[in-house]
């Protein structure tokens, strides 16, 4: 099995309104893109893309290592993944392809090896999950309780997802030019594809506002 990676890195950041794009802000000193990217190659992948925003690519280039490629993203998260997907030659070796978000830089290598175990084990798709602590409820437009659905069978999604490589393509290939997902499992699974689940870890937790960077900031200290 020959895993590659593509890592999406194109967005801003608005959430966490810091002023360089998020994944080349600093966490312990080092961009959040090169921890992930240190986190996949550790877990075991071959070869890492990145998908970063049009006008930063010497910023990225700067601070990854020279054999990470980078390509431009899209306007959404589904459309850099697009536009990563259709960068990696046809005729590559890969055979399996993790997407991972570069906000989630301390994501620990083992949660990588799970995903591609489970890829070697046969499976289409596999997503890293969390149980949910908290009752999670439904509301109605007008904010009341509407249903509260069963926590035990709830599951916070992580990256890096796995995916056959083809079984990707074709998710993708199939999608309308605007779609737009909040993960790649959703989208495999709008062609019809089962998603595995293998155990997460909550170190593994994005960054979206200041408050998960300080929390990450902890995690590198102790
Ligand atoms: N991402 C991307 N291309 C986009 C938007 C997001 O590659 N057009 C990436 C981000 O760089 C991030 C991951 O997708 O690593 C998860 O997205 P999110 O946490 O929402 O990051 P941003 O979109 O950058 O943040 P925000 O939504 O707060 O602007
Ligand atoms: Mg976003």
């Amino acid at each position: 099995m020959h895993a590659v990676a593509i890592v999406a890195a194109a967005g801003s950041g608005s959430r966490l309104g810091a002023d360089l794009p998020k994944a080349l802000v600093p966490l312990a000193g080092r961009p959040l893109v090169a921890w992930a990217v240190e986190g996949l190659l550790a877990g075991g992948v071959a070869e890492v893309l990145v998908t970063v925003p049009q006008d930063q690519r010497a910023a990225f280039a700067a601070v990854l290592p020279p054999e990470v490629r980078l390509v431009g993203g899209g306007v959404t998260r589904t459309a850099s993944v697009r536009a990563g997907l259709a960068a990696l030659p046809a005729d590559a070796d890969a055979d399996v392809v993790l997407v991972h978000d570069a906000a989630r830089p301390l994501t620990p290598p083992d949660v990588v090896a799970r995903v591609l175990a489970a890829l070697a084990g046969g499976a289409a798709a596999v997503v890293p999950v969390l149980p949910v602590v908290d009752t999670t409820v439904l509301v109605d437009d007008a904010g009341r309780v509407a249903d509260a659905p069963p926590r035990e069978r709830l599951r916070r999604v992580q990256t890096p997802q796995g995916f056959d490589r083809s079984v990707l393509a074709d998710a993708y290939a199939a999608l309308a030019e605007d779609a737009e997902f909040t993960d790649d499992a959703a989208v495999v699974r709008a062609a019809g594809v089962p998603v595995a689940t293998v155990a997460g870890d909550e170190r593994a937790a994005k960054i979206t506002v200041a408050h998960d960077l300080a929390v990450a900031e902890g995690q590198v200290a102790r």
